[in-house]
């Protein structure tokens, strides 16, 4: 009588907005299981560069898309720009964007007590469904500076305007791609991180699940 309800959370936004340790949090908080849907892009994108293909190949990065070694999303050059670019430019082939679409729903489905899914289509074409959907976004600038510190601790030898200008590019391309273009479904939660650091992006979030759940337990009683 009293079993759970399952909860599939929707998370989407810009790169570098914070979407993913905000996503694990809520996953961790809410004993919920966690994909980072980039990864897979990011992997289809990997194997392209590894293969010497193209990966504004359509036809090339679909059949990659349909025989994703999913070893690859525990490689570590999927967090690199260069596998950032080109996840971007596979991401635009309605034919990768099918092939992967499965593997997400069924994970959302599969998952006993519910799923946090994160990427930039979720709440519009992935789980239009879902209990909640949140579009977590905050400034280029802001976003771009978190990315910068975040190659700089890794060692990486690189410019905050190269940074900037490829969160830009990035942006513009995920925005404006025909198939699934990222954007907020009409029914997601704006969270605008440009002045919160997570603790309080957390919080915020919290606030929006809670009552998601508050109020579902009224519509029962
Ligand atoms: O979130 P990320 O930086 O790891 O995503 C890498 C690229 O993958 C991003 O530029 C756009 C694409 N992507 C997408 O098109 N749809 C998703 N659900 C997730 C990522």
């Amino acid at each position: 009588m009293t079993s759970k309800q399952r909860l599939v959370i929707a998370i989407d936004g810009p790169a570098a907005a914070g979407k993913g340790t905000l996503a694990r949090r809520i996953a961790d908080h809410y004993d919920l299981a966690f994909l980072d849907t980039g990864a897979l892009y990011r992997a289809v994108g990997l194997a392209m560069l590894r293969s010497g293909l193209d990966p504004d190949d359509a036809e090339a990065a679909e059949r990659m898309a349909r025989n994703l070694d999913l070893k690859l999303l525990e490689d570590p050059e999927l967090r690199t720009l260069k596998a950032g670019e080109a996840a971007s430019k596979v991401a635009r082939h309605a034919g990768v964007r099918a092939a992967l679409l499965d593997f997400q729903r069924d994970f959302a489905r599969n998952a006993p007590n519910g799923a946090v899914l994160d990427g930039r289509d979720i709440g519009t074409v992935v789980l239009p469904d879902a209990d909640v959907k949140l579009f977590v976004t905050a400034r280029a600038e802001v976003r771009a500076e978190r990315r910068y510190r975040e190659l700089k601790e890794q060692g990486k030898d690189v410019s905050f305007e190269e940074v900037l200008a490829q969160v830009k590019e990035r942006d513009a391309r995920d925005a404006a791609r025909a198939t699934a273009p990222m954007k907020p479904a009409p029914d997601a939660h704006l969270l605008d991180t440009s002045e919160m650091d997570i603790c309080a992006a957390f919080r915020a979030a919290r606030e929006i699940i809670d009552a998601h759940m508050a109020g579902r337990t009224g519509e029962r009683g």
